[in-house]
């Protein structure tokens, strides 16, 4: 089902081929019937009522009608690239992934997005930025589903709703549109206070890029790696971008907002016109696979913290060179389904309950919003490797299969049993709880003592940012009893921080509680110095 490749003005081969249904001397019906008129109705006279046999008339508003797809309910607002991505060779020794191997080259196409926003929202807004690849590896397709942040607002999947029910639109009035500005959210955030490490970076300048060419991304999550050999490693993924990372001033942002809500989609398009191609070179944080799943005494499977680059330096594993836009927004760009299912030899999930929820609800989903179970036969979404999957029928197959026995093995169609020793290989994992159990490990319990490193970490002038976002963005609820709850929770991250946010909030400073300090935090936070996270 591989699509047949052709090479529009501007994108790289690997674009889905381009239709030519639109590019003929004369118009047609759907059905190919030459058109003489497509102005004017059929009427019943020249003043009268459009006749129902107008079928032409018929067709083209009805498809018209049809035309809009529902939005993700999440990253709605986005824009995409595609590319190539070359393998530096340096990774070989802990994954067989052969898309890493030395000067191996794959097409991707990759889709930046805010995540709050609807379709038509402002480029410039405060949120997290979506940062998903998808890499048409010779071995099946790898989507690597990031952000521009390295944590997560929530360490178990089952919070998802509730934190996007509190972060997006209120239900009443749908405001505010794009913004982590109001009651609910910061309701939310001051309630599951593990999401207080991810809102500092939101506050931070982190939460306003200047453009996507100017953030890093990252997989979050931490991967099991698996080579040649059978041996295992703990990794965790990051972009880092050739022109360094760059913030916008909220200022800035502001007002880029209001002039040109398309900032960062025409930046993106501009620059691959240009020839200024978008570039990152991928990384990988590498950790032993112990049976513990830490490093440095930090739960690796806790998606609301980092492994600081001072203890696990970033090493490079290739290069991202974004250089064709879009053909067709809608085909590529909105149609799009990236999952983290997906995955190549060599490269394998962890038991993160975030990641494992994620791996249920990005298909399911993909089913309401792309319409039933064969989007991947759109262009964008259709692997480069070969496939024989053996799904069959369903709303919107394109594909004609032939043959009688769409199962393995069979004695009919030549249908040889498996090969067992080559394709994906699900890596043999201990799982170590044999009781079913809802609670956290408690490893889990510490919310604040990365946040302050965070905080520690950052220059006057950023510190100067972080308090006026927390006071703007906090100045903007309207339940007194919030507002002091979030402050309540800067007291128990930095006592500097909670002072100038209560000031400038006009109220009063509180003292520190500590439910965390039950729980020591890693001895290693306490070596990290200097810059934090490394640019
Ligand atoms: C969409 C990242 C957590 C559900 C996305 C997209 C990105 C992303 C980049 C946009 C994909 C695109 O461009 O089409 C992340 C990251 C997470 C995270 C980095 C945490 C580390 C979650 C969780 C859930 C979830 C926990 C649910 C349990 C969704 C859904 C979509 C989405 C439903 C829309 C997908 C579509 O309509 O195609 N996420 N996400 N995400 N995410 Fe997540």
């Amino acid at each position: 089902d591989a699509p047949e490749t052709v090479t529009p003005t501007g994108a790289p081969t690997g674009a889905p081929k381009v239709s030519k249904s639109q590019q003929g001397e004369f118009l047609t019906t759907s059905q190919g019937a030459r058109l003489r008129d497509t102005d004017h109705s059929l009427k019943a006279g020249p003043r009268g009522p459009i006749l129902l046999q107008d079928h032409h008339f018929r067709e083209k508003i009805t498809h018209f009608d049809h035309e809009r797809i529902p939005e993700r309910v999440v990253h709605a607002r986005g824009a995409g690239a595609h590319g190539m991505f070359t393998g530096y060779g340096t990774a070989t020794e802990i994954t067989k992934a052969g898309f890493l191997a030395k000067g191996k080259e794959t097409q991707v196409f990759v889709r930046f997005s805010t995540v709050l926003g609807s379709r038509g929202s402002a480029d410039t807004v405060r949120d997290t930025r979506g940062f998903a690849t998808k890499f048409y590896t010779d071995e099946g397709t790898f989507d690597l589903v990031g952000n521009n942040i390295p944590v997560f607002f929530i360490q178990d999947a089952i919070k998802f709703p509730d934190i996007v029910h509190a972060a997006k639109w209120h239900p009443d009035r749908e405001i505010p549109q794009a913004q982590s500005a109001h009651d609910t959210f910061w309701d939310f955030v001051s309630l599951h206070t593990e999401a207080q490490h991810h809102t500092m970076w939101n506050m931070s300048d982190r939460g306003i890029p200047r453009s996507y060419r100017h953030m890093e991304g990252f997989g979050v999550h931490t991967f099991r790696l698996i080579n040649e050999a059978g041996e295992t490693v703990l990794a965790k993924f990051h972009w880092k971008p050739k022109l360094g990372v760059h913030s916008l001033e909220w200022e800035e942002a502001q007002i880029a907002a209001g002039v040109d809500p398309d900032f960062h989609r025409r930046d993106l398009y501009d620059s691959i016109e240009a020839g200024a191609f978008p570039e990152w070179e991928l990384g990988l944080q590498v950790f032993p696979d112990t049976p513990e799943e830490t490093f440095a005494g930090i739960d690796l499977l806790d998606a609301t913290k980092i492994v600081p680059e001072e203890l696990a330096p970033v090493q490079p594993v290739g290069k991202l060179v974004l250089t064709g836009v879009p053909t067709n927004f809608h085909a590529e760009v909105e149609q799009v389904a990236f999952h983290l299912g997906h995955l190549p030899p060599g490269i394998d999930v962890t038991n993160d309950p975030l990641l494992q929820g994620r791996l249920f609800s990005y298909l399911d989903t993909q089913l309401s919003r792309l319409a039933g179970p064969n989007f991947m036969q759109i262009p964008i979404n259709r692997p480069h490797a070969p496939v024989n999957d053996m799904l069959r029928d369903g709303f919107h197959q394109h594909a004609v299969h032939g043959g009688v026995a769409p199962y393995r093995p069979n004695s009919l169609d030549g249908g040889n049993p498996f090969t067992t020793d080559e394709g994906f290989l699900d890596i043999e994992v201990r799982v170590a709880e044999s009781t079913k159990v809802r609670e956290n490990p408690v490893s889990f319990d510490d919310h604040y003592s990365q946040v302050r490193q965070f905080w520690q970490s950052m220059s006057p002038v950023e510190k100067e940012h972080i308090v006026r976002a927390y006071t703007f963005e906090l100045g903007k609820c309207y339940e007194q009893a919030v507002k002091e709850r979030q402050v309540q929770c800067l007291a128990n991250i930095d006592p500097v921080l909670c002072e100038q946010v209560a000031t400038g909030l006009g109220l009063p400073v509180p003292e520190p509680v500590a439910p965390f300090a039950e729980v020591e935090p890693s001895p290693a936070l306490s070596q990290v110095t200097g810059e934090w996270p490394a640019d």
